[in-house]
């Protein structure tokens, strides 16, 4: 299928304030220099945002990403998972129409969303609150034939099911997603044969859809008010890293690393010592670290080496004054806080223990 921008763009398109901190906090998930790799959940979240991908909303997300357009257009018209024109506003309908639907009777699936919604997938009804499309296995076999609505996968479908379904929809009420025949998961159609007395922990529906139900996440927009915003590696709170506790460095091991019998006398090796203890982020104060105006007569240190620093940090870090990396590894507690408070994608340094790393790399 050829897959288009649609025709009808609007003229701009921003995340809510939720989703664009929820979509910052993604960004930093990524090593530095491969923030693109953020792409398909950004553009995910726009879509979720307004139900299709807008050619503004993929713009915006490129612009984040600093990548040029035709890279995230690329991505966006690769995947089908990314409507390109406008879906229902209440709900788009996924039928599978691959080999074990089609065989349990996704054809009479298709048949109710040509009466109900439109001719055509892809078309809206002509109240615009609906639509429907045909998609390749949903890999929910064993409960065809099956349609995704929204998050949800509704199974072991009827046409009748998938009528009422709509009709429920329609009326503003979200039906019980999984098995519509009455089974609980994917056991056989006429009832267990073993493990029968098996339901230790058995909630009222399997596992999926008690999820579903409980967190009622469903056919709605996602505009970031259903928090909290699940970023886990950003610490408590969601924007503030919160460095993992670690012994004092007296009481930590030193680390082993072999040294060239060359190098074991450099000034710059005497000169490490172990990390101090970092306290947690949010309490520690700013100290500005001593910089150099320029690297020292040998040259600078190659701070690519350290893991997490790419290209552009390294020149943002000599921007700084840090050109060695008996520098970084001096750094104590407050003055990573100086140096994260000037980077663009905080958290790093704690993150990759970049003290560690340069303590390291500093001895050869
Ligand atoms: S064939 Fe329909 S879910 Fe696999």
């Amino acid at each position: 299928m050829l897959r288009r921008l649609y025709h009808d763009q609007p003229e701009t398109f921003a995340f809510t304030a939720a989703n664009q901190a929820w979509a910052e906090a993604q960004i930093t998930k990524y090593p530095e220099g491969r923030q693109a790799s953020a792409i398909i959940p950004l553009l995910w979240r726009a879509q979720e945002q307004t139900g299709w991908l807008t050619r503004p909303a993929i713009e915006q997300v490129a612009k984040m990403l600093d990548l040029a357009y035709i890279r995230a257009l690329e991505v966006a018209s690769f995947y089908f998972m990314f409507q390109l024109q406008p879906v229902g506003s209440v709900a788009h309908i996924q039928v599978c129409g691959t080999l074990s639907c089609m065989i349990c009777g996704a054809e009479d699936l298709i048949g109710v969303c040509k009466d109900k919604i439109a001719d055509k997938a892809h078309a809206l009804s002509a109240d615009g609150r609906f639509s429907w499309e045909e998609v390749e296995c949903l890999g929910s076999c064993a409960n065809a034939p099956m349609a995704q609505i929204g998050k949800d996968y509704y199974e072991d479908l009827t046409a009748a099911r998938l009528s009422e379904i709509l009709d429920e929809l329609a009326a503003g009420k979200v039906p019980t997603p999984g098995p519509q025949n009455g089974r609980y998961a994917a056991e056989p159609l006429k009832g267990l044969t073993s493990l029968k007395d098996y339901d230790s922990g058995k909630t009222q529906y399997n596992a999926s859809v008690q999820l579903a139900t409980d967190l009622n996440d469903t056919v709605k927009r996602i505009d970031g008010t259903e928090v909290p915003l699940l970023t886990p590696w950003l610490g408590k709170g969601g924007s503030k890293p919160v460095p993992a506790k670690k012994k004092p460095a007296a009481k930590a091991p030193a680390p082993k690393v072999a040294v060239k019998p060359s190098e074991k006398a450099t000034p710059a090796s005497n000169a490490v010592k172990p990390a101090a203890p970092k306290a947690d982020a949010a309490a520690t104060s700013e100290k500005k670290p001593r910089t150099l105006a320029a690297p020292r007569k040998a040259g600078a240190d190659d701070l690519k080496l350290i893991s997490g620093v790419g290209p552009k940090l390294e020149g943002v870090l000599n921007e700084l004054g840090f050109w060695h990396f008996d520098q970084v590894a001096k750094w104590t507690a407050n003055e990573i806080a100086w140096v994260d408070s000037r980077l663009k994608f905080k958290g790093r340094i704690e993150r990759d223990d970049w003290v560690s790393q340069a303590t390291k790399l500093a001895k050869g």
